[in-house]
């Protein structure tokens, strides 16, 4: 097992999109999910993580996520995708790939979301999330297709945050 790089905005890694896995069971693709569960181990403060993200040449449609409902329990998503979603509620959210400690921002976001995906063996699974656990299963998904929540926010509140990123690297470089 290996823990991987996390990809920092404001490289343009983060844009690439997953693509679909169509073995579970290939042992690369199992070799990338114990490798992203021991990252996801080893970063404090870290909600979940999405294989677009990391370091990994070809990222595959997974995610992983600290279970919000049971600690200690990682749910592992395999081409996660989002069949219906209801709700609409606005929170603050950060990311790992985002300077998580110096940057946040307020996004909306379905309230409940209905989740279809395959587990880590390849069984296929279909479930229910709301609140926070929802948040979090559509900032992945969002990762998975090249987004970033920074994406999700006006043209006003966007041009802010470039403002303070601009700054906090500049900052960082002195
Ligand atoms: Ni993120």
């Amino acid at each position: 097992m290996a823990i991987l790089k996390i990809i920092q905005y404001p490289n343009p890694l983060l844009k690439r999109k997953a693509y679909r896995v169509k073995d579970v069971k290939d042992p690369r693709v199992q070799q990338i999910i114990a490798d992203m569960i021991e990252t996801l181990a080893h970063t404090s403060n870290c909600a979940a993580l999405a294989a677009t993200q990391l370091a990994i040449d070809i990222p595959p449609s997974i995610t992983v996520i600290n279970s919000p409902v049971n600690p200690g329990e990682v749910i592992c998503l395999v081409n996660p995708e989002i069949i219906s979603a209801s709700g609409k509620v606005s929170d603050v959210e950060g990311c790992m790939s985002v300077y998580p400690a110096e940057i946040n921002a307020v996004v909306e976001r379905s309230q409940k979301v209905q989740v279809k995906a395959q587990d880590r063996t390849g069984e296929l699974i279909e479930f229910i999330a709301e609140d926070y656990f929802a948040r979090c299963i559509q900032h992945e998904l969002d990762h998975l297709n090249g987004m970033l929540y920074i994406d999700r926010l006006s043209p006003l509140k966007k041009s802010r945050f470039l403002k303070k990123i601009t700054k906090l690297l500049s900052d960082i470089k002195r």
